[in-house]
């Protein structure tokens, strides 16, 4: 494997490896307090300075950022195989375990044929029932009410919402006692993530014993839930992931995998998506011309109906509004790989052990595949302006055999919470709030979102 000291921008011996334009050691220092400040800006310095493949280094660790749609191509599809999630997810694994999200070769190929037909299109339609439940719901609590403070709401929202398909009604209490504990551990771990050097795991720090107590506490109660559906199965996802068979081997999920896998769908299924939401309704309230649009078609196409699936496809409009906003806010907004073995990717060699960053926000607004790329567009996604854009510039789920899983849920989710939202009522952004990003495992508003409810 290279050490960072054998990279070098100019490379001319033969036998060196051919390394990106990068910063590394000493020099990399003052880097390395902008990516702790602003990992965004970061990024975008390290584009400026060094190009679209660039190479960063401290504490000798190589990261390898991409930025070409052929290059992403490269990693998260054609040799798909040589890269594993990246360092990220040693911190995120406590919490998933080897769920979906965090396993890799045979076990996650394995792990995927199985959970994959719990999200297939039939599956979703059963699902949208619980989703617009739950929006309606939301709705009456917000009668009369101001100054709401939208992630909070969307986040109790998408919580309530892949709750309920793992969990189904009779267990409601199960999943506010997730919740609590899923929140601290998710604080937490966020926290060790974006600290340069996090204190050991094994040291009996008040933080460590918070995060271990918590992640207790949420073992306990998804393993009670899962005893709970083995005596009286329903059709929720934690029944589904008990019964489904292996097609060869005829083997199930043990209860520890099923436990793992359900505390992957409850983590990942809602905050991404509750994300997604709040920066759609920050834009929306910024743009008034295109809420209407959204509330006349929810309107046409709704009407006091309760919606199926049929009419998510007939949300045509709502929904460029959703891909504009993950185009804008990608929720997920950067991407980490290591590579297992040595690899060349855009011309440049990639030695084993790199990591590798692919920064989906950066990629989003690149002028080169996005014309005004920090404007909000929702009409960009029409066909013909769709046409010339290579795949790989649009990513807000990943790509090749990883892609997100739950992609239709989250789609069909935020289209159709939008929808019954921008029916009911308008929003208006609260005066002099700053709305800022905060790019932590996901890309939330720093300060919230805070906005007055206007009645349509
Ligand atoms: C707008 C909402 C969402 C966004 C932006 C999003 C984004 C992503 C991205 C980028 C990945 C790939 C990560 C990587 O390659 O390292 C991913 C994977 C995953 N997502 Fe999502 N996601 C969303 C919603 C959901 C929902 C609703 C669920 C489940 C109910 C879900 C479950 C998962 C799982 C289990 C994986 C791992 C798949 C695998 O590795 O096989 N996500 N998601």
């Amino acid at each position: 494997m290279l050490s960072l000291h054998e990279a070098s921008s100019k490379q001319s011996d033969k036998s060196k490896p051919n390394l990106p334009p990068g910063v590394f050691g000493l020099r990399a220092l003052p880097y390395v307090s902008k990516l702790a400040k602003d990992p965004i800006g970061f990024f975008q310095l390290m584009h400026e300075r060094f190009g679209k493949t660039a190479l960063f280094g401290i504490r000798q660790i190589p990261f390898h950022i991409i930025s070409q749609p052929e290059d992403v191509r490269r990693v998260l599809q054609e040799n798909s195989q040589n890269y594993h999630k990246g360092i990220f997810y040693r911190e995120l694994g406590r919490i998933l375990g080897k769920g979906l999200l965090n396993s890799e070769g045979e076990f996650w190929k394995k792990q995927r044929k199985l959970i994959q037909p719990s999200f297939h299109r039939q599956r979703i339609s059963e699902f949208v029932e619980i989703m617009a439940e739950e929006t309606n719901k939301t709705l009456l609590n917000w009668k009369g009410q101001s100054n709401l403070e939208i992630s909070k709401e969307m986040m109790r929202l998408t919580f309530a919402i892949v709750g309920k398909t793992l969990f189904r009604t009779e267990v409601e209490s199960y999943a506010s006692r997730i919740e609590a504990s899923l929140k601290v551990a998710l604080e937490i771990t966020t926290k060790r993530i974006t600290r340069l050097f996090p204190m050991p795991f094994s040291w009996p720090t008040p933080e460590n014993r918070k995060l271990r107590k918590a992640l207790k506490d949420m073992h306990s109660v998804v393993e009670e839930l899962i005893a709970e559906r083995k005596k009286n199965p329903s059709n929720d996802l934690i029944s589904m992931l008990l019964e489904v068979k292996d097609e060869e081997t005829g083997e199930t999920m043990s209860e520890t995998q099923v436990r793992d896998e359900a505390i992957t769908l409850l983590l990942a299924g809602h905050e991404t998506t509750a994300n997604a939401l709040s920066w759609a309704f920050y834009l929306l309230s910024q743009h008034p011309d295109v809420w209407e649009k959204v509330r006349n078609e929810a309107v046409n196409v709704l009407g006091d109906r309760t919606p199926g699936l049929e009419d998510i496809q007939k949300l045509a409009f709502t929904r460029k509004v959703v891909d504009e906003t993950l185009r804008m806010y990608p929720p997920a907004w950067v991407i980490e790989r290591t590579a297992m073995g040595d690899d060349v990717v855009g011309g440049y060699d990639l030695p084993r052990g790199t990591n590798v960053s692919i920064c989906i926000f950066n990629i989003h607004r690149d002028p080169e595949f996005w014309e005004k790329p920090n404007e909000f567009d929702p009409d960009r996604f029409d066909e013909d302006r769709s046409a010339d854009r290579p795949k790989y510039a649009y990513i807000p789920f990943g790509g090749g055999p990883r892609i997100c899983i739950g992609n239709i849920f989250a789609l069909t989710e935020a289209t159709l919470v939008i929808a019954l939202i921008a029916k009911a009522y308008k929003f208006e952004l609260v005066p002099k709030h700053p709305v800022v990003m905060e790019p932590l495992v996901t890309l939330r508003p720093k300060h919230g979102i805070r906005f007055n409810i206007v009645s349509t």
